[in-house]
């Protein structure tokens, strides 16, 4: 089984625990898409929920597909949101943020009881940091805020590359609220939890990709199948 076709089982299986009436949170990316596609085409058929994206790019593909959406001011509390991740481990701690949305990603994963991560087998490892970890930060005062994250980075044991995210021009990427992501590559991150208080730690740094007691659950689909992890 490929890769995108395991994606499309993880986000077929993540549809059982879609249940009427529920406001959703849908997450953004390949496998995201797949998800909000399957979604669309149950409320095609009648299913009634209501969906808060996580976006803009979500948000279109929503829209498209005619599901009903709302927003966090309209609807603050979320049932559940089904979103993919870069990596994520056995405890559930999750990287995100490969597609740029992560601070949307965590407001609406947070605002809702339950998350669950649908992934395709490959994202699965035993130690997170393989993928670059994205830290979304203000655009005011970049180098100094680099030069901070990478101090308190190394205090938690983390160094390695940090890059400032382009787009296909060449240009810095803008993220849907206006800041730039700088791709960290702390390969690997020992101690997650401390990491993540250290990037917090950075006036200069809106959100970090790392997901840490976050997702309730994960749907990975691999070639022999689909395995569940966590309470869904
Ligand atoms: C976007 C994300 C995505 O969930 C993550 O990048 C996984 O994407 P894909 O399903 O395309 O591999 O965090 O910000």
């Amino acid at each position: 089984m490929d890769t995108d076709t395991q994606k499309l089982r993880a986000a077929e299986r993540a549809l059982d625990y879609v249940e009427p009436g529920m406001k959703l949170g849908l997450g953004t990316g390949s496998t995201a898409a797949k998800f909000v596609d399957l979604v669309g085409a149950r409320v095609k058929e009648g299913l009634d929920v209501l969906c808060v994206p996580t976006s803009e790019g979500t948000r279109a593909q929503a829209e498209g597909l005619g599901i009903p959406l709302t927003t966090l001011d309209e609807t603050p509390h979320l049932d559940l949101t089904v979103d993919g991740a870069d990596e994520l481990d056995d405890a559930l701690r999750l990287i995100k943020g490969g597609g740029g949305a992560l601070l949307r990603e965590k407001i609406v994963a947070c605002a809702s009881d339950r998350m669950i991560v649908i992934a395709d087998a490959s994202k699965r490892v035993e130690a997170l940091g393989r993928f670059p970890l994205p830290v979304e930060v203000e655009r005011f005062g970049l180098r100094a805020t680099r030069a901070l994250l990478e101090l308190r980075a190394r205090r938690a044991s983390c160094g390695g590359d940090i890059r400032l995210r382009e787009n296909r021009y060449g240009d810095p990427f803008v993220t849907d609220g206006a800041n730039h992501i700088f791709d960290c590559s702390f390969d690997p991150i020992p101690e997650p939890e401390a990491l993540a208080d250290a990037l917090a730690s950075v006036p200069g740094v809106v959100e970090h990709g790392l997901f840490i007691d976050i997702a309730t659950a994960a749907v990975v689909a691999g070639p022999d199948g689909v395995e569940i992890l966590g309470k869904p």
